[in-house]
């Protein structure tokens, strides 16, 4: 018997990288995904996924759009009856020096890493409400616990996911819905590839890898099964709380002491 066996999962984000391995990771433990994204084709993961638990389904639609993001909520509950799980992984990278972000972009990478978890929550509260159970996971990032250089928009906007989802648990605790917050460290998805990809990155990026415990960037599965473990009634007393997922990267600073002492 799965993990998720019978449950109904809204998984945002479920074309690609985190979104789509939590989707095969999902279907794999029983659960039928509902998947939204702007994208409306899903990478191999998202295939995946549907193979395995065949009544699933992607949306295409964007997070930031309220009328969407109801209409898409209320399409899952009718076709697989309810919506047990809501994970939103959609998500953009994007920030800078303050001084030189465009307004524009700011309102683009909040909206969707922020209001977008925000609408996505409001849109699947109702029905959990109603049966006084449910479990919201939303992604954040290591860089939503602590400040990264250029980071501004990406870090504001995930601080905000943190703080969102500790309100949320808050809020629903008494009413049978539990929220909590996934904060992966790096991971070798296509958004973490299109910054890392710039020639002028190689030698930032050895240096992030090295800053994770473990000497490497994580991989989307890694992620999944973490969002896997909060959505599941295995977490049954556990919200409010925030997982980093990150090789040990919030452990500490590396200086490379630990080659000093013969352990690497
Ligand atoms: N990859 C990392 O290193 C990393 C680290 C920490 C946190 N995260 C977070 O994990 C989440 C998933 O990221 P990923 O690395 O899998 O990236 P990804 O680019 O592989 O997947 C993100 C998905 O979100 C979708 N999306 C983007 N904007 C959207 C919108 N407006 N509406 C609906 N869907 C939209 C994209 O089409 C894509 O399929 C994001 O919230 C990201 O910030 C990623």
């Amino acid at each position: 018997m799965g993990r998720l066996e019978g449950k109904v999962a809204f998984v945002t984000g479920a074309a690609s990288g985190i979104g789509s391995a939590t989707a095969r990771v999902f279907a794999r433990e029983g659960a039928t995904v509902a998947g939204f994204d702007v994208n409306g084709t899903g990478d191999e993961d998202w295939k995946a996924a549907v193979q395995n638990a065949p009544g699933s389904f992607l949306v295409a639609g964007d997070v930031r759009d309220e009328g969407v993001v109801r209409d898409s909520v209320a399409q899952a509950s009718a076709k697989l009856g309810r919506v047990d799980i809501a994970v939103n992984a959609a998500g953009v990278a994007g920030g800078g020096p303050v001084h030189l972000v465009d307004g524009d972009e700011w309102d683009r990478v909040v909206d969707i890493n922020l209001k977008g978890t925000f609408l996505v929550c409001k849109h699947v509260l109702p029905g959990m409400l109603e049966r006084k159970s449910g479990s919201i996971v939303n992604i954040a990032s290591i860089e939503g616990l602590q400040g990264s250089e250029g980071g501004s928009a990406y870090n504001a906007s995930k601080g905000g996911v943190v703080l969102l989802g500790k309100n949320l648990a808050m809020d629903y605790a008494k009413q049978g819905i539990r929220v909590n917050t996934i904060c992966p460290g790096f991971i070798d998805t296509p958004l973490l590839r299109t910054v890392m990809e710039m020639e002028m990155m190689s030698e930032v990026r050895e240096r992030i890898k090295y800053a994770h415990q473990l000497g490497r960037f994580g991989r989307p599965e890694e992620v999944a099964n973490g969002i896997l473990f909060f959505a599941s009634d295995e977490a049954s007393f556990v919200t409010g709380q925030e997982l980093a997922v990150d090789g040990g990267f919030m452990a500490g600073h590396r200086f490379g002491i630990t080659a000093l002492m013969g352990l690497e």
